[in-house]
C-alpha cells in the first residue's frame, strides 16, 4: 500500500474526507484546512452524529452525498483523494480501510490500542499518524540543537492537564452523543481492545491505559523519542489516587543512551491553563520545551537553552507562531500527493503502544494487579 502519484499534479486542491467531526476536528482541522483551498479541499464528511455531520456539512458546503453515518459508505461513495481520520476511540481499523481503499490517510494519535491492530497495518506507507508536536518549529529546533551536544544524563516530563472544557470554552459548534446501539458497540470494541492489551489487568487498569497514556501521554513520549530516544525500560509507575482513575501518574525509567526519564502527569481541576514541560539535561546545561494547550493554534511552544558562559549562566529562547498542526497538514499534502514514506510512520505509533503497555506493566505490578495480554511480553 502506497501513495499513489496519479495525485501528485498538486495543480488542483487534495478532496480530503474528513472522519470524526468532534472538537479536534472543528477547532483544528477544519479551520487550518480551510485556510489552504488551493492544496484542500473537504468534499466528504463521515460521524455518527446526524446533527455534526449537517452542522459542519452546511458550513463547509458538503452536499448531503457527501455526509456519511460510517466509513464504508463514505469509501464507496467515493469522490476522495486522501482522508483525516478524527474519530474517538482506536484508529487502526478505519486506517486499515481507508489504506485499502488507496488513500493517503492522517490519523489522529493514537494509532490504536492493540499491537494485533496495527500490525495489520505494519510496512503500511499510506499512513501517517497524527503527532503533530514533531512538526513544531520549537521541537524541531531542539532536535537540532541537542544533535551537537553532549549525551543527555536526564530527561523529565511534567504535564498540568487542566478538565478539557476549559480548554475548549471558544467552541462554537454542538457536542452530542451517539446513538444508544452505536454507543454500545464501540464500548465492547474498546472493552475487547483493552483486555487483548492488559488482559486481566484491563478491568482496573484499561481505561489509565487508552485514556491517560495512550490518551495524553502519548504526546510526550513521541516527542522523548525524537529528543532522546524511546525508553528501554520502564522501571517504576505509580498512579493516584486510584489507579483505575487516576488524576496523577509518576514513571520513571531509562533512555538508549543510559539516561534517565521521569515523567508527571497531573490532572487538575482548577489549574488556570494547560501546561506541558520536557527538559533534557546535559552535563553542560539544558534544553527545555513548554507547549501550552494544543488548542490554541499559533501559541508559541517555548524552547529554553541555558549554558555555561564566561563563568556565569547564559540562555536563550526560541519561539514561533507557525502553527505545528498546520505544518502537519502541509507535511501530509506533500506526502498525498508525492509519495513515498510518511514522517511519521505506523512504526512510530506502534512503538508507543509498546511504551505505554511497559508502563501499564509497572503500574500493574506497583498497585498488585495481575497483567497479561500483550503487555505481560512487551518491549
Ligand atoms: N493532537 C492533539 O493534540 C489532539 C487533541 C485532541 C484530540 N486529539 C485526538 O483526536 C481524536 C478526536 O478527539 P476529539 O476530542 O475531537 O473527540 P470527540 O469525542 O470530541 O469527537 C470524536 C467524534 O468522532 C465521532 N466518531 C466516533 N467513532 C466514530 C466512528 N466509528 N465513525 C464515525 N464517527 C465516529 C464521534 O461521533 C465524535 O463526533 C482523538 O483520537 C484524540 O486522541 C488529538
Amino acid at each position: 500500500m502506497s501513495a499513489s502519484p496519479a495525485l501528485a499534479t498538486g495543480a488542483t486542491p487534495l478532496r480530503v474526507g474528513i472522519v470524526g467531526l468532534g472538537a479536534v476536528a472543528r477547532v483544528v482541522y477544519l479551520p487550518l484546512l480551510a485556510r489552504r483551498p488551493e492544496a484542500f479541499r473537504v468534499t466528504a464528511l463521515c460521524d455518527l452524529s446526524r446533527t455534526l455531520l449537517d452542522d459542519c456539512g452546511d458550513r463547509l458546503a458538503v452536499p448531503a452525498r457527501g455526509r456519511h453515518a460510517d466509513l464504508t459508505a463514505l469509501l464507496e461513495a467515493g469522490g476522495v483523494d486522501a482522508a483525516i481520520v478524527l474519530t474517538s476511540g482506536s484508529h487502526a481499523e478505519a486506517a486499515r480501510l481507508c489504506a485499502a481503499a488507496g488513500l493517503p490517510t492522517l490519523v489522529e494519535k493514537p494509532l490504536g490500542y492493540t499491537l494485533a491492530e496495527v500490525d495489520a497495518l505494519r510496512g503500511c506507507d499510506l499512513v501517517q499518524v497524527g503527532y503533530m508536536k514533531l512538526f513544531d518549529p520549537a521541537v524541531r529546533r531542539a532536535v537540532q540543537l541537542l544533535a551537537d551536544r553532549p549525551q543527555p544524563r536526564a530527561v523529565d516530563v511534567t504535564v498540568l492537564h487542566p478538565p478539557m472544557d476549559d480548554q475548549l470554552a471558544h467552541l462554537p459548534a454542538p457536542t452530542t452523543a451517539p446513538r444508544a446501539s452505536v454507543a454500545s458497540r464501540l464500548d465492547a470494541a474498546l472493552a475487547a481492545q483493552r483486555e487483548r492489551a492488559l488482559g486481566p489487568a484491563a478491568q482496573a487498569l484499561g481505561t489509565t491505559y487508552t485514556d491517560v497514556l495512550l490518551g495524553s501521554i502519548v504526546h510526550d513520549l513521541y516527542v522523548v523519542r525524537a529528543l532522546a530516544g524511546d525508553p528501554k525500560t520502564i522501571d517504576w509507575a505509580v498512579a493516584w489516587p486510584d489507579p483505575a482513575a487516576p488524576t496523577s501518574i509518576e514513571l520513571s525509567g531509562t533512555l538508549p543512551t543510559g539516561a534517565r526519564l521521569s515523567l508527571r502527569w497531573h490532572y487538575l481541576e482548577r489549574y488556570p491553563a494547560y501546561r506541558e514541560e520536557v527538559r533534557v539535561h546535559d552535563e553542560e546545561g539544558s534544553v527545555e520545551l513548554t507547549f501550552p494547550s494544543p488548542y490554541l493554534l499559533h501559541a508559541p511552544t517555548e524552547l529554553r537553552v541555558t549554558d555555561r558562559d564566561g563563568g556565569g549562566e547564559r540562555s536563550s529562547t526560541f519561539r514561533s507562531t507557525r502553527e505545528a498542526f498546520e505544518e502537519q497538514l502541509s507535511a501530509f499534502h506533500r506526502h498525498a500527493t508525492e509519495g513515498g514514506s510518511p514522517i511519521v510512520t505506523v512504526d512510530h505509533g506502534r512503538r508507543d503502544i509498546v511504551t505505554c503497555q511497559l508502563i501499564a506493566r509497572a503500574l500493574a505490578r506497583q498497585h498488585g494487579l495481575e497483567i497479561g495480554g500483550e503487555a505481560e511480553h512487551a518491549g
